[in-house]
């Protein structure tokens, strides 16, 4: 996934395009570029690396003009170099565009193109559809913005695009399908960008492109129509609710720790007005026009990708627990290929941080193809899977900017819990106990935030292991799989998540005096069992940290460290809460490991491509 950003208006568009790079820098930093018109010109500036390494070729650079696009790359055709890097650029250097999204039949295209003399710098998609909409353009007697269309009409894939021409200087034209755009409308200044948090500081009000729509930007106004049929399409402007401090970093180091603190009121702001403690049922407006037909379906699947799927996970326990509707949990990227079960009785709940994964999407189709009822959870409003499926729950944990997934995890596996005790039969004294310890959630948080020690001093014991075993039954398998993920993503230790029991089969055979060993031991049904499997791997001089709300005597003889993990008044809280602290200590062993936290090596934040 990539960040793309356009300005046109009357300021100097360098520091606007950079200052926008910056904020979508989470989308991808491969690479980056800005290029801009200026005396019926392009000039540009492009490399490998991230936007901080861009802006000081800026610096020393003289490159400045009133309308311009800005690209931040995650690599898909072609290495993370600099002549890879957008914008691109036709033969002409006329003509220049931005991309977000794959272009599935650019070979076919090249081809073509290579034939009637075209010759290619890069081995990018992007490139083939530049030179293709610079073929027609100078050839067909089409404006720019019908060359553009005309393009798009021959390509096959995805984009979110933005591209201008240096004969035409003074007019943006961007398109989407399958990548977000939106439209920012300011005093006498327009802005592009792939999501709001560029656009923000400027102005705060947006239209949002649908897919397969096309919008020319001139400086007295603009115009949107149907790329596939040419249909002017008239769009109301909505207001951005997001704030500046919401995707600052403010005073923390990094954005993730930001995010993990957050979680003290985000797991609440989920749950807020949605939740009835006095007989513990939960009301979810985005989907109680089929509540019944949830409530009758005869199964469910989840899928998802990622920290996402690990929250279904733990949504297959919560709903299968409260509800009894058998659940089946799917990575989207298989979903969308196989041939599941799926009737007009079946469920198919979507999770997703960004709302635009693309297997994600691919199986939500799927879902509808043959027939299913499709209900998204999502956290970013108004994000594609929100707007695919028939129906749905926001988490509204607020924006999440960190790569490594935290608060957005927590807030879905809170929504799970509500989806439990929404599609729950009976009510009762259960559900109602269990609502009630959901709305203390915070100040468990506020405990686990406050007193750090054991996790600090596990990571300055632990943080030159190249290997760690994350180990947790039922519920907490999920968690162990999570932490596992996390510590993965952003120190690159290698990591494994395994169901405890399932250690004696195989991973036992990892463990010596150089393994940590990381036991998720709540205090509920599993406590005995996981005690066991410590006792084997302490058998075998593996290092024992244990997370639990009950430190127990035996726990402490067996363990070499103990997190404590505050005690809620309901086992099904645990999880969360267990999460977090595993969210912390992956956070510290990176910190100490001197990683790049925020911008993770090969990662960006949302995967809209295969
Ligand atoms: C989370 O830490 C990861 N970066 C990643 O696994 C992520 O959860 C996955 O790509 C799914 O993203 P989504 O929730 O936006 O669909």
């Amino acid at each position: 996934m990539c960040g793309i950003v356009g300005y046109l208006g009357n300021k100097d568009a360098v520091p606007i395009l950079l200052n926008g790079l910056h904020r979508l820098e989470y989308r991808g930093y491969d690479s980056a570029g800005i290029a801009v018109i200026a005396n019926n010109q392009i000039q540009y500036v492009k490399n490998a690396g991230k936007v901080s390494e861009l802006s000081k070729l800026i610096d020393d650079s003289v490159i400045n003009g009133s309308i311009g696009i800005g690209h931040t790359r995650w690599a898909t055709h072609g290495e993370p170099n600099t002549i890879n890097s957008h914008p691109h650029f036709d033969r002409t250097g006329n003509i220049s565009l931005i991309h977000n999204g794959i272009i599935e039949n650019y070979s076919s295209i090249k081809e073509v193109l290579s034939k009637k003399g075209f010759e290619f710098q890069s081995e990018t998609d992007t490139e083939v559809l530049v030179q293709l909409i610079s073929e027609i353009y100078y050839s067909d007697g089409l404006n720019f913005e019908q060359s553009v269309q005309a393009a798009l009409n021959q390509v096959v894939g995805a984009y979110g695009i933005v591209a201008f021409c240096a004969d035409e200087p003074n007019k943006l034209v961007a398109a989407r399908h399958g990548s977000p755009l939106v439209i920012g409308i300011g005093d006498d200044e327009y802005f592009v960008a792939s999501d709001a948090s560029p656009i923000v500081e400027y102005t705060r009000n947006v239209i949002y492109l649908d897919e397969g729509e096309i919008v020319t930007i001139t400086k007295s106004g603009y115009e949107i129509r149907s790329i596939s049929d040419d249909r002017v399409i008239n769009k109301i402007s909505t207001e951005i609710e997001l704030s500046i401090d919401q995707i600052e970093k403010g005073e923390f180091p990094h954005h993730m720790l930001k995010e993990i603190h957050e979680q003290v009121h985000t797991i609440t702001d989920t749950m807020r007005g949605r939740i009835d403690p006095s007989d513990g049922s939960a009301h979810l407006g985005g989907i109680s026009d089929q509540i019944d037909r949830i409530k009758s379906a005869h199964r469910i699947y989840i899928t998802a990708c990622g920290t996402s799927w690990h929250a279904g996970l733990i949504g297959k326990y919560l709903i299968e627990e409260y509800a009894r509707i058998p659940v089946h949990v799917e990575y989207a990227s298989e979903f969308r290929y196989r041939s599941p079960i799926i009737d007009n009785k079946t469920v198919v709940i979507a999770i997703s941080q960004s709302g635009e994964t693309a297997d994600t999407l691919a199986a939500i189709d799927k879902a509808k193809e043959f027939g299913a009822l499709t209900l998204g959870i999502c956290n970013v409003v108004g994000s594609s899977i929100a707007r695919k499926t028939d129906c749905g729950v926001y988490t509204h944990a607020g924006p999440e900017i960190g790569v490594a997934s935290t608060k957005a995890f927590t807030s879905q596996v809170a929504v799970l819990f509500l989806l439990s005790l929404c599609f729950s039969r009976d009510k009762g004294p259960t559900g109602k106990n269990f609502s009630e310890a959901l709305l203390n959630i915070g100040d468990h948080v506020k405990e686990i935030l406050k007193n750090t020690k054991t996790i600090d001093k596990v990571a300055d014991l632990t943080f030159k292991s190249e290997n760690f075993l994350y180990l947790g039954r039922g519920m907490n398998f999920p968690v162990a799989l999570e932490g596992a993920l996390k510590l993965k993503e952003i120190s690159y230790i290698h990591a494994e998540g395994y169901p405890a029991a399932e250690m004696k089969h195989g991973p036992i055979a990892l463990i010596d005096e150089n393994m940590p060993v990381v036991f998720i031991a709540p205090n509920d049904e599993t406590y005995s069992k996981v005690l066991s499997n410590i006792q084997q791997v302490k058998a075998r001089d593996g290092i024992v940290i244990t997370l639990t709300d009950n430190k127990t005597n035996e726990l402490k003889k067996v363990s070499d460290y103990i997190i404590e993990v505050p005690k809620a008044n309901h086992p099904r809280i645990f999880p969360i809460l267990a999460s977090i602290s595993l969210q912390l200590l992956a956070y510290k062993l990176a910190v100490l490991r001197e990683c790049d936290i925020d911008h993770p090596r090969n990662l960006a934040k949302s995967v809209t491509v295969e």
